[in-house]
């Protein structure tokens, strides 16, 4: 995650935003940069590596004035220099840009030759578009209106103008992005969250998705997507920094799924090259991952990280080719499995120190095996002890019940499975080059999931009575299925189980009576068919039956179930993301029905370090 933040002030601001680009320092930052307008002439600084380098910077070369924006850049691979730091300049026009621009590379395309590019980031791109519609004529804030139009992705932006000294646009598609409002409105700032501005302001209002808006030190507009000019919440943020740090979430659970979409796009960005459109090769992230060396994968982890690996299995076997041992940690030693040093072993860890996971880990060391850790915690023990160390980067994860990490595991190996599959040569550039784009696109479509919460919330009042839930799914679903059970299990107390679709006629579905409730994951594909006819079987029981499903799988599914929910439709390569958002949606409702303790269940622990 990349930190903004900006004021539409009435007094100087360089180290008010220098002040916030400390707080955004939690966030980690590899470069940093400020712009501001100093009586409407437009001036910039930027600095290489930490907060206090700018400092030093602007110390030589001062700079000030009553609007500016500045940004901390996350970089995750590659050497980050200062061509790279936020804010971008092109012409008149300075942005400080959170996320992914998913269709950067046309639009650079359809500039190039008109347009000079300094960098290779996606960010500049947008700066070029505003001051190509200022060229026409277009006014500022049309000039921004219309370059929104152009974007596709999740996203955060702040951004000033030259010689127009009153104003910043910032625009929120799918990452987080804050306003506050100053003692007596006199003063406007613009944050990535509530920490960026906790010195400034408690008043925010959280910009919802879609949203963008204008900031003048006495005031602000906010339009949503088709530019109509709304207005949004204004939320007072009261106690200290913990509170803060849950802004207006009720439970830090909420939060951090609603951080998705921000978390996948700094795991993407650490997977993939700069241009976005291929994974790195697994040597250049660690030189002992060299996946022509190896040609079996052991899986090993402990619940939520556990199921993580049960999907990756189907991708690592479907498209690199790669066999691949799964197993849970507390079993795996024991049963003395056979090893040998063409199998890499990687333990999935959120901790890093599952103490099951651990002993797992160095019991492959012993044998010989390269080891690898996927994990996030870099510090944590299975980090240091394993051969290659791999950050998923979901931020600290404060709920018990896992989210925001089991996604970014996802996420991280679908992007290792596609570097495995690159370099072993099992599918075509073409086709690896359409799976890239179909995981970049995560962060946007998970954006898209999350306005099931209001649908689901609804959903969950029936489920909230139940005394048991199955969960059914097949192929790469199957593991989500029993990802959602654990969610119910573990946060609601509900007993859930998740079983393959398919298995259910041979003994459990003994169990179905009037009213049983049986959640059904089925987005369109392969095994569609196959899996609504299992539906039937369980609803022809008496099932109250949840179909979890695309546009295309409600068409003909939906008269078969009780309820629907229907995800963003997608490729079936990242299916499982989609539905697992619902899933963890589906569980936290549940529970704040049953008014369980939701961030703290019963009888759970963050990091469970004894066998
Ligand atoms: C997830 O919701 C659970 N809290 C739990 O299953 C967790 O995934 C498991 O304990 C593994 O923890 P780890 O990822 O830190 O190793």
């Amino acid at each position: 995650m990349c930190g903004i933040i900006g004021i539409a002030g009435r007094s100087l601001v360089t180290d008010r935003l220098i002040d916030g680009l400390k707080r955004l320092e939690y966030r980690g930052y590899d470069s940093s940069g400020i712009a501001v307008l100093t009586d409407g002439s437009l001036d910039r600084r930027r600095a290489e590596g930490k907060i206090r380098h700018l400092e030093a910077t602007i110390s030589k070369n001062a700079l000030d004035g009553q609007i500016g924006i500045a940004h901390t850049r996350w970089a995750t691979h590659g050497v980050p220099n200062t061509t790279n730091a936020h804010p971008h300049r092109a012409g008149r026009v300075a942005v400080v840009h959170n996320g992914i621009i998913e269709n950067y590379l046309e639009l650079r395309e359809e500039l190039s030759g008109k347009r000079e590019f300094l960098s290779e980031t996606d960010t500049e791109v947008v700066a070029h578009l505003v001051d190509v519609e200022l060229a026409k004529g277009l006014s500022p804030r049309d000039a921004f209106a219309e370059t929104l139009k152009r974007l596709k992705g999740a996203y955060a932006f702040g951004l000033i103008i030259d010689d127009n000294p009153n104003e910043i646009f910032c625009a929120r598609a799918g990452s987080p992005l804050a306003l506050g409002i100053g003692p007596d409105g006199k003063e406007h700032f613009l944050g990535s969250d509530a920490m960026a501005m906790a010195q400034l302001t408690s008043k925010l209002i959280y910009l919802e998705e879609g949203d963008w808006a204008i900031l003048r030190p006495d005031g602000y507009e906010i339009f949503d997507e088709t530019d109509v000019p709304v207005t949004r919440e204004i939320t007072v943020i009261k106690g200290g920094p913990a509170v803060a740090e849950k802004g207006k979430y009720p439970h830090f659970m909420l939060k951090e799924i609603y951080e998705q979409p921000d978390i996948l796009t700094r795991t993407l960005t650490h997977y993939l090259d700069n241009q976005r459109t291929r994974p790195v090769r697994g040597t250049e992230l660690a030189p002992a991952l060299d996946f022509t060396k190896f040609d079996r994968v052991i899986l090993i982890a402990c619940g939520t990280a556990y199921y993580a690996g049960a999907v990756a299995k189907y991708w690592f076997e479907q498209v690199a080719g790669l066999a691949v041992d799964i197993d849970v940690a507390s079993e795996f030693r024991y049963r003395r499995p056979v090893l040998n040093e063409r199998s890499l072993f990687i333990a999935i860890s959120q901790s890093g120190e599952t103490a099951d996971t651990l002993a797992a880990l160095r019991y492959c060391k012993e044998n010989g095996l390269t080891t690898a850790a996927l994990v996030n915690v870099m510090t944590s023990t299975m980090a240091r002890e394993a051969d290659i160390a791999m950050p998923i980067h979901a931020g600290p994860e404060i709920g018990v019940a896992s989210t925001k990490a089991f996604t970014a595991q996802l996420t991280a190996l679908a992007a290792l499975c596609l570097s495995a599959a690159q370099v072993r040569g099992t599918i075509s550039d073409e086709e690896l080059l359409r799976l890239t784009a179909e995981l970049i696109s995560v962060p946007r479509l998970i954006s898209d999931a999350l306005e099931l919460d209001a649908p689901i919330a609804e959903m969950s009042k029936t489920l909230a009575p139940a005394r048991s839930a199955f969960y059914l799914g097949r192929g790469a679903q199957v593991p989500v299925a029993f990802e959602g059970a654990l969610k119910i299990k573990e946060i609601a107390y509900i007993h859930a189980e998740g079983y393959a679709a398919g298995e259910l006629k041979h003994g459990p579905i003994a169990l179905i009576e009037d009213g049983t409730p049986v959640i059904v994951l089925a987005p369109m594909d392969d095994l569609y068919e196959k899996t609504v006819s299992n539906l039937q079987e369980v609803a022809s029981r008496g099932a109250r039956v949840t179909l979890v499903t695309d546009a295309a799988g409600a068409k003909s599914g939906a008269a078969m179930a009780d309820e629907l929910i229907v995800v963003p439709s997608s490729d079936p390569f990242i299916a499982p993301l989609m539905t697992t958002v619902a899933m963890q949606l589906l569980a936290y409702h549940t529970a704040v029905a049953l008014g369980t303790d939701v961030d703290q269940p019963r009888n759970l622990a963050k990091s469970v370090t004894v066998e």
